[in-house]
């Protein structure tokens, strides 16, 4: 009795939502970069603060995969998870997985948020995941290298190419043979589906399916973007980026290894931590134009935090959603690990803004980020497929981009019925 007491005033005192026994639940993190600490610590002081437990399991560092893993353990039907993360594309894909989340977080939280991103997570009147994060492809440089060989940020991926080679050239002469040009996501994952959107977007080729559904993948500037990307490979690429994920991205970069790499925010809080290698040498900014008449793109990512049916604990489960979403710990993982929030007004706090100079000064390119064809709804995953592989051949010297991207329109407008999704 007395033992029932104590636990009644620390359920209260702690502001439990419930003065029910004590739960264990069960949250994907995701494992690239900080983000597996960072989630960590959330869920740890979430159930701290509840009395509850929390455990977690790790997803994979490649998005295709954790996607894969997730509808296995979905489609199962004995999910043993509460909480899931979803890619911003999965909504359309995994919705029906899913309970709606309206019936526990507020209008006026919902409010706080980037409108599209909420729009992007409910499907049919459901809201299916809180926002999280957003991403957004991003350009990091070695500025102390373009400096020394005297070149400027490079405005289109033509002057990239350009001061690339200047800066290999001139430090081969100095002895540095590690020195590589240009480092991205180059694996056949949807990694590579983002970096060659924002290629072909970015030389105005359009965004692979239009708005309208029609299929776009195949025209004469595509095939103009990915085949300049497959010309920089063996020299400004090497070829080892083929098989780079995120991390091995960061990895080349911060060791000091690459001239550009192409990378999501959270590379920020890594390159300039403390056991850096080129700490305080590195700058960000919005990706290349394609040309002198192309246009800047950054493809829009970020993940949500959703409640499987098969949870349960399903309000609890919302209730560490919330807490997670909420504006202080989106603050804590901006600061801490430069993830973007969600949450409109953090993008004005100064001490969010101390840590991260570029969320003010490429605010438009993080809210004009372009967002993949996620008008094909549940085909989406299937039409990136078809999209990367074809590009990933051209990169591998296999086969030319225009025929590769004709292959990719002819299966993707397979999928499509007419542009009817
Ligand atoms: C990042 C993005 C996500 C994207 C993934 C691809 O995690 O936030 O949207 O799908 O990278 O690797």
């Amino acid at each position: 009795m007395k033992k029932a007491l104590a636990g009644l005033a620390v359920a209260a005192a702690l502001g439990s939502p419930t003065l029910a026994r004590a739960e264990t639940l069960t949250i994907a993190c995701g494992s690239v970069g900080m983000e597996r600490d960072l989630c960590k610590s959330g869920a740890e002081a979430w159930a701290q603060k509840t009395g509850n437990t929390v455990t977690i399991v790790s997803a994979s560092t490649d998005a295709t995969q954790e996607l894969a893993s997730l509808q296995q353990l979905l489609a199962s039907g004995t999910a043993d998870l509460d909480v899931a993360r979803l890619d911003v594309i999965w909504p359309g894909i995994v919705a029906n997985y899913f309970i709606d989340l309206k019936q526990y977080i507020p209008e006026e939280v919902l409010k706080e948020h980037f409108q599209p991103i909420v729009k992007n997570n409910t499907v049919n009147g459901k809201l299916v995941g809180m926002p999280w994060f957003t991403d957004a492809g991003l350009l990091y440089y070695r500025k102390d290298l373009l400096e020394k060989y005297g070149q400027k940020p490079p405005t289109t991926w033509q002057e990239l190419a350009q001061s690339a080679k200047v800066v290999l050239e001139g430090e081969k002469k100095a002895g540095n043979d590690k020195l590589v040009g240009f480092v991205f996501q180059g694996k056949s994952y949807e990694g590579l589906t983002c970096n060659a959107l924002e290629w072909i977007d970015s030389f105005g080729g359009g965004t692979i399916v239009d708005p309208s559904g029609k299929v776009t993948v195949n025209n004469p500037k595509a095939v103009e973007a990915v085949t300049f990307f497959a010309s920089l490979v063996g020299n400004v690429i090497p070829k080892g980026v083929l098989a780079y994920e995120e991390e091995g991205a960061r990895g080349a970069f911060q060791s000091g290894n690459a001239v550009f790499m192409r990378n999501w925010p959270y590379a920020w809080a890594l390159a300039n931590g403390k056991d850096s290698p080129v700490a305080g040498k590195v700058a960000v900014m919005a990706l290349p134009k394609g040309g002198a008449d192309g246009k800047s793109t950054g493809t829009l990512g970020g993940w949500q935090l959703g409640v499987p049916k098969t949870s349960k604990n399903p309000k609890l489960a919302a209730d560490l959603v919330k807490y997670l979403t909420s504006t202080e710990e989106q603050k804590r993982r901006a600061v801490v690990g430069s993830f973007n929030p969600t949450i409109v007004s953090l993008y004005k706090d100064p001490e969010l803004l101390k840590a991260n100079p570029f969320f003010g000064s490429l605010y438009d390119t993080f809210i004009n980020a372009v967002p993949r064809p996620t008008i094909a709804g549940a085909k989406y995953n299937q039409v990136s497929t078809e999209f990367r592989n074809a590009v990933y051949a051209t990169l591998n010297g296999s086969g030319k981009a225009e025929a590769n991207l004709s292959k990719a329109e002819t299966k993707i407008k397979a999928l499509s019925k007419g542009g009817k999704w």
